[in-house]
């Protein structure tokens, strides 16, 4: 008899600007045992997603948030521009906490492949930008150049390693990347230190040797299977929706689509087959790289106390996140371009101070705006609301009773801010383990 099952795919994407925690709380719908597989469909090793339990902690840039749950397939998809020399480090590095991927680990033929030289690259044009204007603040991943030459049609393919003109096209890229760079040197004083190229060469191509080994595949082509066979996958984003690249702030974005539609287009599976959208917002929010900030919270010691409390430095550069109150303007923003139905909130528990804002609405001199704003530096204030804090009482609590009041009003209140969206908070975690949480509107 035919089986009529069939999978779905849920995806998990940010709804700020990136380190909401996505990493924990895939690693956490994972433990429900609902889906069978989990899958990066855009971005590259500029992510960087915490997973901690106990005393075990593995921050992932490329492989994605299964890794630490035997049974769990992981994929890669062609959405992704995967940079080898982190994804052989990170599977090592798993191989070491004892858990082997490599069985288990799928990746797109079509996925792009990060050269070794898109790293300098990356560097030359923020350089660039440094003397011409803002810098982005990239990751310095290589996730610009990656795309870009995605997009000019002349990039390698993850399978393009193991066919014969592969060495052929990839010293023709070298060799443009090289001219490109020069160019970088000559018009802006940007240092090209060849032993440094030389050793990331060097790696690449140790790294390749390694890649070769991997299960490359038609990545579109398995997902369906799964699906047919009544698996279900969930997608895991990677960066927030406000670094979109259309729907962010331009140019202090990154280089792919982090809206849930990018699911069809980054894996290869039509709209049809989704059912949840989950997004994740820190219970304030952070910011790390250039560009503006208008939820930024102005007193620099307030700033400080939510810097070091929340322990709110990059996972991927150790760069200190700027910190801001939670923005319900831009989070509004991002519900609407996203269709989340489901909501979970972050760090409940680091509350520093007395009192919080929230922010609102932003303001262009007198006018309060109704419509996101193009360009973030236009914004001249925003429009808040104080809410009592609650301090830092609630870490650890996963039980919903034991919460302080003014935690509870804080999430009656965000919930009665976003009523016109029909989403639910499913989920409020109160620490960094997957223990930390407790469920809230189910
Ligand atoms: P991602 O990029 O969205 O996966 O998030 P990151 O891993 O970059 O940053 C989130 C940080 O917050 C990590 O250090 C997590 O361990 C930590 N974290 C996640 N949820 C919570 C929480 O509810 N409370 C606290 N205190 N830390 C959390
Ligand atoms: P996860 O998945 C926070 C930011 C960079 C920079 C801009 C462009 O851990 O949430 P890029 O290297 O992508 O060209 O940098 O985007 N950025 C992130 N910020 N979390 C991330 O990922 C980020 N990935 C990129 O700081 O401002
Ligand atoms: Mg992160």
């Amino acid at each position: 008899m035919e089986n009529n099952k069939k999978g779905f795919i849920d995806v998990l994407v940010g709804l700020q600007w990136g380190d909401e925690g996505k990493g924990k709380n895939i690693d956490e719908l994972l433990l429900s045992g609902v889906y069978s597989g989990v899958a990066r469909f855009q971005g590259g090793a500029n992510a960087g997603h915490t997973l901690k339990y106990g005393d075990m902690q593995f921050i992932g840039h490329i492989v994605p948030s299964g890794c630490l749950q035997k049974d769990v397939e992981l994929y890669i998809g062609n959405g992704v521009v995967v940079d080898i020399v982190s994804l052989v480090k990170e599977i090592k590095e798993l191989k070491d906490l004892g858990f082997d991927v490599v069985s288990r680990l799928y990746i797109s033929d079509r996925a792009k492949l990060v050269s070794y030289l898109h790293p300098f690259l990356d560097q030359a044009e923020e350089f660039s930008r440094s003397k011409e204007g803002g810098k982005i603040g990239t990751t310095s991943r290589g996730i610009g150049p990656a795309y870009g030459d995605s997009r000019a049609r002349r990039g390698l393919l993850l399978g393009d390693i193991i066919r014969a003109d592969f060495e052929q096209k990839f010293e023709g890229l070298s060799r443009m990347h090289m001219s490109f760079l020069e160019m970088y040197k000559e018009k802006y004083g940007f240092e090209i230190i060849p032993e440094k190229i030389e050793e990331a060469r060097v790696k690449w191509l140790e790294a390749l040797a390694e890649v070769k080994k991997l299960q490359i595949c038609d990545l579109s082509f398995l997902v369906q299977k799964r699906l047919k066979e009544g698996k279900n996958i969930l997608a895991e984003g990677a960066q927030g929706i406000m670094l979109d690249i259309d729907y962010g702030d331009y140019p202090n974005v990154t280089s792919s689509n982090t809206l849930p539609a990018n699911i069809c287009l980054g894996l290869g599976v039509s709209h049809t087959v989704i059912r949840n959208i989950y997004g994740v917002i820190k219970a304030y929010t952070t910011k790390v790289g250039g560009g503006d900030f208008p939820a930024r919270i102005k007193d620099e010691a307030v700033e400080k106390m939510f810097q070091e409390r929340g322990h709110e430095f990059g996972a991927t550069t150790g760069r200190a996140r700027m910190c801001g109150w939670l923005d319900l303007f831009a989070i509004r923003y991002a519900i609407g371009l996203s269709g989340v139905n489901k909501i979970f909130i972050n760090k409940a528990d680091i509350c520093p101070t007395d009192k919080v804002k929230v922010v609102t609405g932003y303001k262009i001199g007198d006018k309060v705006l109704q419509e996101f704003p193009l360009r973030l530096n236009e914004v001249t204030d925003v429009v808040t609301e104080d809410m009592p804090g609650w301090g830092e009482a609630n870490y650890g609590v996963n039980d919903k009773e034991k919460i302080s009041p003014a935690l509870v009003s804080y999430l009656n209140y965000i919930k009665d801010k976003l009523n016109e969206f029909e989403v639910d908070i499913v989920n409020v975690g109160t620490g960094p383990d997957r223990e930390h949480s407790f469920d809230w509107d189910l």
